[in-house]
């Protein structure tokens, strides 16, 4: 196997590109990757206060790396979920990575900050762990932002994260969700801009990158998230992927480039009814928002 690009010998396959790489190729190859899809859907200015929202994991802490390599000053943000050992043992790697390279890593931890952590809080408001794991994230990350003067968070989302949740998303037809889902989401009242770098990046990938560039990272899955449909739309498309290279990329560059405009609109009716949050001030389409409604069960006030 050669170096696509050096003729070298080779140590890693992307088949989707039906390529092969040498480490320092493959290095080359993951920041042009990036630098292409930033440049692709216009993620950023030079000028912007740039925040990665880093879970200790491989994705989250790779594109750090690679955003401060392709020329992006970038701060991390941390978020403690209060998920037992999970969470001790994830908040260490982040901790690590920023202090290794000596950069700026913000902590919010719901439980000491916000009275909760995702076991009791999902249990007291009734959701499913990852969907009240979600929103905390979703508001948490846009707060933190806000609060601190950042211009735009950044989310290690990868393609085959796009993938499965895209394959979700078209199953049910969700008109909303399909509508928010694009590697660049601009900011509106109340919201940062959102954007996801890696999408044009695998998992393997990643866990390739950080192996290559000595980046340790929590290996173990969230565990909460047993059961969680996107672990069997993986699966699924790791299948079609396999039969078929390439068939991931398509899938999710296809809608992005081809169909992700014709529901638009919806995102944009949908924010036409949006109000503060009477709790928190945050955007929301009722009186108080989703994450105030969670802290509040979760306190015991309302159950
Ligand atoms: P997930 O929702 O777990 O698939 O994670 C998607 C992305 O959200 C990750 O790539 C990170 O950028 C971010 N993220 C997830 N968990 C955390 C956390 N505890 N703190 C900060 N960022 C996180
Ligand atoms: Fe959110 Fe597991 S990381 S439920
Ligand atoms: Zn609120």
């Amino acid at each position: 196997m050669k170096c696509r690009r050096c003729r070298g010998a080779a140590i890693i396959d992307v088949r989707r590109h039906n390529a092969a790489f040498c480490k320092e190729c493959f290095q080359h190859f993951c920041e042009e990757q990036v630098r292409r899809a930033i440049e692709h859907f216009s993620m950023l200015h030079q000028s912007d206060r740039v925040l990665v929202a880093v879970s200790g994991g491989k994705d989250s802490l790779a594109v750090w790396d690679i955003m401060r390599r392709v020329g992006y000053e970038a701060d991390g943000l941390y978020l403690g979920l209060g998920i037992g050992d999970y969470s001790d043992e994830s908040g260490r790697y982040a901790r690590e990575f920023a202090e290794a390279r000596s950069l700026k890593l913000i902590e919010i931890s719901l439980p000491n900050d916000y009275g909760f952590d995702i076991p009791t809080g999902s249990q007291a408001a009734r959701r499913a762990p990852c969907s009240a794991c979600g929103l905390s994230k979703r508001h948490l990350f846009n707060q933190a932002a806000l609060d601190h003067g950042y211009d735009v968070v950044v989310t290690g989302h990868n393609l085959d994260d796009e993938a499965a949740v895209l394959l979700g998303n078209v199953i049910r037809w969700e008109a909303g969700y399909l509508a928010r889902q694009f590697p660049v989401l601009p900011a509106t009242d109340g919201f940062v801009r959102k954007i996801k770098p890696l999408v044009r990046l695998s998992e393997r990938e990643m866990a390739a990158y950080c192996v290559m560039n000595r980046i340790e990272y929590i290996v173990d899955e969230c565990p909460m998230a047993s059961g969680n449909r996107h672990i069997g739309y993986k699966e699924i498309l790791n299948q079609l992927e396999e039969q078929s290279p390439g068939t991931k990329g398509s899938f999710v560059a296809g809608f992005f480039d081809k169909a992700h405009a014709r529901f638009e609109q919806v995102a944009v009716d949908e924010r036409e009814g949006l109000r503060p949050c009477t709790q928190c001030g945050a955007p929301t389409t009722n009186d108080v928002c989703a994450f105030c409604k969670l802290q509040i069960r979760a306190s015991g006030v309302i159950t």
